[in-house]
């Protein structure tokens, strides 16, 4: 099957943890995945590992923080595929955990940037190919802090509450179309971001991202009829 055939799924941080997982179990389902990072070995390395399981990828090497390349990016997508299936919008950065008016100002910024802004100007870039797609899906990964918030997660859990609120307010905005809206909440899964922010715990009392890639995609697979936004733990 050569990719104009396939399902085309663009992943945002697709260089590790969930987002790398989620790129290699999608591909295994046959869908095409446009796997986003900003290091090319670590995607060369992801691009040869679902070569490997005979799945097809193509590399987008773009730091989310560059906004006229994901408008560049929004084109060539449209241009290439004439649609997009499921967009992903996994990529984060932590910043330092301490309280708020500690943070320094130039790294809250970066995570307000990283975190929020860049997830706006992929939708925004991304929609149109979004819209062709019979059964679009657009998957938001944010925070069970959202639910649960705590002292010193300073600018990651607001980019997250933001982030969410963005969501709900597109989706209120584009109900009449036929993109379904999931929105994921993970518990802790032992990867960067998480090894970071815990560096002492326990691992092995966490998830690993292979399993929440898992679930995930078994909560797409049924299909979100509900012309809400799915909204789960992960
Ligand atoms: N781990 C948890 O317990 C947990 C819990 C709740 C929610 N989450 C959420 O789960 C999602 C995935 O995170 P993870 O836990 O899998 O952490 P991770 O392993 O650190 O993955 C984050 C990914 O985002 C990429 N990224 C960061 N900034 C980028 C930028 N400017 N341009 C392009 N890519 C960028 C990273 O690329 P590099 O490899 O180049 O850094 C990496 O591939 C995030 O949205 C996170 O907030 C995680």
């Amino acid at each position: 099957m050569n990719c104009s055939t396939k399902k085309i799924a663009f992943i945002s941080g697709a260089t590790s943890g969930l987002g790398k997982e989620l790129s290699i179990n999608l591909a295994k389902l046959g869908y095409h995945i446009l796997i986003n990072g900003r290091n090319q070995n670590k995607l060369n390395c992801l691009y040869d590992k679902i070569k490997s399981i005979k799945g097809t990828s193509t590399i987008i090497n773009l730091d989310l923080k560059d906004y006229n390349g994901i408008d560049k990016l929004g084109y060539e997508i449209f241009k290439k595929y004439k649609k997009l299936d499921l967009l992903v919008l996994n990529a984060a950065i932590l910043g330092t955990l301490t309280p708020l008016s500690h943070q320094n100002p130039k790294e809250f910024e970066e995570v307000l940037n990283t975190n929020l802004i860049s997830n706006f100007r992929l939708l925004r870039s991304l929609e149109l190919s979004l819209k062709e797609s019979r059964n679009g899906e657009l998957c938001v990964i944010s925070s069970e802090l959202i639910t649960n918030p705590k002292p010193f997660w300073g600018a990651y859990s607001i980019s997250k509450a933001a982030l969410e609120q963005m969501i709900y307010s597109w989706h209120l905005e584009n109900k009449k179309t036929n993109i379904d809206v999931y929105i994921a909440r993970p518990r802790p899964m032992n990867t960067k971001i998480r090894n970071t922010a815990m560096p002492g715990e326990d691992q092995k009392k966490n998830q690993t991202p292979n399993d929440a890639a898992l679930k995930l995609i078994s909560i797409l697979n049924k299909k979100n009829n509900s012309n809400g936004i799915l909204t789960f733990d992960l």
